[in-house]
């Protein structure tokens, strides 16, 4: 019986067509999947990376549960026109630390990966306060409620502990320091000074680098930490941490 013949034994019985189906897919499957389990990191290991800092977390959480991502995507992807417009292409390592990434691909306004220290922290400010302020054809909503708002985090060293168990290298003096750690970096002269040079030993040691926290009173209120202060600083530090004058893309040395 020709290869053909028998194949044809399968062709006209579903039960078995459907057994073998599955088979061959079960192979595949495997053949693709298994070798990843073997790999030390699927993620390459870059230098600069390092955790949020609590008010960069908490600003994240503001950008979360206001739909940010539903307009915005945190992924510029290796096509030139992007890399001309956003900067250098994302990589895996710089959403390392984020549950969940904010990669998406619902561009009503543009890719935000970059955005850190693209216009000062008061340009920020005013255009989350008031977008059609500064760009006249805006269709982005007004977010000015946020510099109203004290921020909450009661809670965020229990949130801080949640990220450690899920893989980000939180220690414990980042830990147990995260709510001066807040005050620091957005009042960093009256209440939080104490807590300051603990908030940069800390994050710039593990980015393996000076410089890596920005702190300052974002939105221009002394008195209090509001959710404007932490979403800015959040959008500040957005694709800062890899410093791209010295990344090579493919160099193995970057990996460990
Ligand atoms: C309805 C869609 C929409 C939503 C929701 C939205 N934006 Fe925007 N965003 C835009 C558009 C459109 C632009 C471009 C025009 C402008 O600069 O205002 C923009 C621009 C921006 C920029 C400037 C980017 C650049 O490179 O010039 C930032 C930063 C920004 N948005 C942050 C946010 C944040 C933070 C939130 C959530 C609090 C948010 N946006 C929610 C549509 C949106």
């Amino acid at each position: 019986m020709s290869i053909l013949k028998k194949h044809a034994i399968l062709e006209k019985n579903v039960t078995l067509l459907a057994i073998f189906a599955f088979l061959v897919v079960t192979i595949g499957g495997l053949v693709q999947i298994v070798p990843l389990f073997y790999l030390e990191n699927t993620i390459e290991d870059v230098e600069g990376m390092r955790p949020y800092t609590p008010l960069e977390l908490a600003g994240r959480e503001v950008y979360l549960r206001e739909g940010c991502y539903v307009c915005h995507s945190q992924m510029i992807r290796p096509m030139r026109d992007e890399v001309e417009r956003y900067g250098h292409y994302s990589l895996a390592a710089e959403s390392q630390y984020d549950h969940p990434f904010q990669w998406g691909s619902k561009r009503t306004g543009p890719d935000l990966a970059r955005v850190g220290g693209k216009y000062s922290a008061e340009w920020q400010v005013d255009h989350l306060k008031d977008p059609r302020a500064l760009v006249p054809e805006s269709v982005m909503p007004p977010y000015a409620f946020l510099a109203d708002k004290k921020l909450n985090y009661d809670r965020i060293e229990e949130r801080l502990r949640t990220e450690r168990m899920l893989g980000v290298p939180y220690t414990d003096e980042m830990i147990e320091n995260a709510a001066g750690h807040i005050y620091a970096q957005a009042d960093p002269d009256e209440k939080g000074y104490d807590y300051l040079d603990s908030l940069i030993e800390e994050y710039d040691g593990i980015a393996g680098r000076d410089g890596s926290v920005e702190y300052r009173d974002y939105d221009g209120d002394r008195t209090r930490v509001t959710e404007m202060d932490a979403i800015v600083a959040y959008l500040q530090m957005t694709g800062t941490l890899v410093d791209f004058s010295t990344y090579e893309a493919n160099d193995l040395s970057n990996r460990r």
